[in-house]
């Protein structure tokens, strides 16, 4: 590096810094660190790829739902869950990373999604526990994106999370309406938040003192609060709500703690959370299989479009030269 450059670099990063500090937002022809860049993109294409593994579990659901009405409100928020995987694998692409890469690196398990979408979806009440807790944790994990320093992730957080809370309305009128109904539909919800509460609590990746990327996430303004914070508001949001719907949540060491003003609860339990990690969870393998299957069977789809696309630019190249000839383009204004 000759020490011009070395100066502008200097110069680059003390503008960087000054827009992160004040609340700034970088935009993609911006500078911005290495080291920044690679951040985001492993963050937003680990989003990305949870956005359409998480269309499965329920998915499974669709064609059994219970009425009419159920399947409608399930197939437009799996469909919501496949645009929120566009908007951020477009995120992604501002950042010169091409998404065909990304799901090559899904699919041959070099990049992750969340470990939540790993555990089966054994009865009906799961699609309410999982739109109540998953879609309700991911709510609490994305608002404070949406004022995160990279403003194309920033602006897709604010439209996804319009929709999440669309997912977690559903999910807990659904349970609601189980909870209250039979004795039998009771406890087939109950049974649901029993297996995907702690679950839910693993969301937010591991606690503060075992979490590697987060002190600098937070000091480039990516993230705002640590992981343990977002994990106790999502419990204390959670705790009233089971109150309402008439499910206990199974955690015996779960009580309002007057000092602290928050909710005490138990001990997470890691080591499952590292299993599901290493690919040992329920569901690991059928995942991807799965997603390399829809890839494959898609991939007419994507050669249709990429010849349609070439056609067009053949041609909008055409029209230009010819218009130029003959002096068309002076009459375009
Ligand atoms: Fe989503
Ligand atoms: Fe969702």
């Amino acid at each position: 590096m000759t020490t011009a450059q070395a100066t502008d670099t200097v110069d680059q990063q003390a503008d960087f810094d000054a827009v992160v500090s004040a609340e700034g937002r970088i935009e993609p022809r911006d500078w911005m660190p290495d080291a920044y860049r690679a951040t985001l993109v492993r963050q937003i294409a680990q989003h990305a790829h949870s956005e359409i593994i998480g269309m499965q579990p329920e998915a499974n659901w669709i064609t059994r739902a219970p009425s009419l009405r159920r399947k409608a409100i399930l197939m437009a928020k799996v469909q919501d869950e496949a645009g929120h995987g566009l908007y951020l694998y477009g995120a992604a692409e501002t950042l010169d990373v091409d998404r065909g890469e990304l799901l090559d690196k899904l699919h041959a398990g070099r990049q992750r999604y969340s470990s939540i979408f790993n555990y089966p979806t054994l009865t009906w009440a799961d699609v309410g526990a999982i739109g109540w807790l998953v879609d309700g944790a991911a709510i609490t994990n994305q608002v404070p994106l949406c004022r995160c320093s990279y403003g194309p992730y920033a602006r897709a957080m604010v439209r996804i999370c319009k929709e999440e809370s669309f997912h977690q309305r559903q999910g807990y009128e659904l349970l609601h309406a189980l909870s209250h109904g039979t004795p039998a539909q009771h406890a087939m919800a109950q049974d649901a938040v029993d297996r995907w509460w702690w679950p839910s609590l693993m969301m937010f990746g591991p606690p503060d003192d075992e979490s590697s990327h987060s002190e600098q996430s937070m000091a480039w303004r990516i993230k705002r609060h640590s992981n343990d914070e977002l994990r106790q508001r999502f419990v204390d949001i959670c705790v009233p709500q089971a109150e309402s719907l008439g499910l206990a949540l199974p955690d015996p060491d779960l009580r309002w703690n007057e000092e602290r003003g928050t909710h005490d609860f138990g001990e997470i339990d890691w080591s499952e959370f590292q299993q599901v990690l290493r690919g040992n969870g329920p569901c690991n393998e059928q995942r991807l299989d799965q997603r390399r299957t829809a890839h494959e069977n898609g991939a007419w789809v994507r050669e249709a479009a990429a010849a349609h696309a070439a056609k067009h630019s053949a041609r909008t190249s055409d029209d230009a030269v010819s218009g130029t000839a003959t002096g068309e383009g002076a009459m375009a204004g």
